[in-house]
């Protein structure tokens, strides 16, 4: 069963990393566009290949949401004078976590100077190239307005720009009208309409969706925890009410999807150590709002209801929609549940972890008052420490990879001198 289309996942990732940074995005679109614009024209690679470096392009400067956090609207300085650092990172995270790794040097080498990039042996060199020349252009476009002469780049032919990359550009606005179309976002329509071509296996699409997991980490690095703490009490919970296949599915992409929302959320009130105000509390519970708009019409709606009912409780004081215990699945009652011992059990800037005994405690109260379904409660207390410890080494796994991206990350940047 097809649970999202591969352009669909496209547009969900662009959507979401858009709420950490709308402005870093819409550049990865506008870069996109002029690559896919110069590449189509070259003839060199078949559609569905220019929808692959579409996704690339778009995502080029994905590592500086982590890197350039505290600068990011200030892209003249890092995407022009230091810009390896954001370049490694997002090479780094496209190669461990993007089922594209083979692409993932096109970040590496997408803000290299042409003399050295000729140097390289890569076969997508080219594309590295063309980001390069479509991320000045839109730049200094942006900053200069009506000043911008797109061929003041001709100085630098052949030095830190592709000559022949640059006339390739110069001949495809004057035939496309790209830069006019970029100003009133008529590229838009043009954009979307390449990413029809994308096609990825399901084994991709999850590798992806995965990958936005770990875009939550840009924001804040617990979240990554937090939604795969979620994630493996789903599973484990479905497995042992022994739901379909399919179902279990459902909730293990409802898991992933549930809290993307957060993303939009101000990490001051998030972190805050300190109980909150109930305009803050109302602004935490948009969180749900948010992600059911960016997921409806993409995902499945099956799916999106489970994720979407997280917050639920069975006695009717939960949000958004106040649902009773009728009106609530098994499915969404295995979220509801996970979702609550995952932030129980990770450690929060105003307390500790729970133990066993306070978790237990908490769910059983919860049932008794028919806010939770006793079934799953039941379940969950039954083999407590037996899905504790899966939990455990499911996270140990994504620590261990994320040190093993860091430790990479230090080790270039040492070579680099950064
Ligand atoms: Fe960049
Ligand atoms: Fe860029
Ligand atoms: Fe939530």
């Amino acid at each position: 069963m097809e649970y999202i289309k591969s352009k669909d996942i496209y547009l969900l990732m662009r959507d979401i990393l858009k709420l950490i940074n709308p402005t870093l995005m819409e550049h990865g679109s506008r870069v996109a566009y002029i690559v896919y614009k110069m590449l189509q024209e070259e003839e060199k690679y078949e559609e569905f290949e220019l929808a692959d470096i579409v996704m690339i392009a778009t995502m080029h400067d994905i590592g500086a949401y982590k890197t350039e956090r505290n600068r990011i609207n200030d892209m003249l300085q890092y995407e022009t004078r230091d810009s390896m650092a954001h370049s490694i990172y997002g090479y780094l995270f496209f190669k461990y976590l993007s089922p594209e790794p083979d692409l993932s040097k096109v970040i590496m080498y997408h803000c290299r100077d042409y003399e050295k990039l000729q140097t390289v042996d890569y076969a997508y060199k080219d594309v590295a190239a063309y980001i390069n020349i479509a991320e000045k252009i839109d730049i200094y476009s942006n900053t200069m307005g009506a000043q911008f002469d797109p061929r003041m780049f001709q100085k630098q032919a052949g030095t830190k720009l592709s000559a022949a990359g640059l006339d390739r550009f110069y001949q495809c606005d004057a035939k496309y009208n790209m830069l006019e179309k970029l100003k009133n976002d008529a590229y838009k329509a043009e954009l979307d309409e390449i990413a029809e071509y994308m096609i990825f296996s399901n084994e991709n699409k999850k590798k992806f969706l995965d990958m936005l997991i770990y875009c939550l980490g840009f924001v804040r690095e617990g979240m990554v925890l937090d939604t795969v703490t979620t994630i493996c009490i789903c599973e484990e919970i479905a497995s042992r009410l022994f739901l379909p296949d399919h179902e279990r599915e459902m909730i293990y992409y409802a898991a992933l999807v549930h809290d993307l929302g957060m993303i939009a959320i101000s990490q001051d009130i998030v972190m805050a150590p300190r109980k909150l105000k109930p305009e803050e509390i109302k602004h935490v519970r948009t969180h749900v709002g948010i992600a059911q708009e960016k997921l409806e019409h993409r995902m499945d709606a099956d799916i999106v209801s489970i994720a979407m009912a997280h917050h639920e409780r069975g006695d009717m004081s939960g949000y958004p929609k106040r649902l009773g215990e009728q009106k609530i699945s098994i499915q969404q009652g295995v979220l509801q549940v996970a979702d609550v011992v995952s932030a129980l059990v990770n450690k929060r800037s105003y307390r500790e972890a729970a133990s066993k005994q306070q978790v237990l405690r908490f769910l059983n109260e919860e049932a008794a008052k028919k806010r939770f379904k006793r079934q799953i409660v039941t379940v969950l207390s039954d083999s407590y420490d037996e899905i504790m410890e899966r939990v455990k080494q499911e996270t140990a796994n994504i620590l261990k990879m994320y040190q093993t991206l860091n430790m990479q990350y230090q080790q270039v940047s040492k070579k680099y001198k950064i």
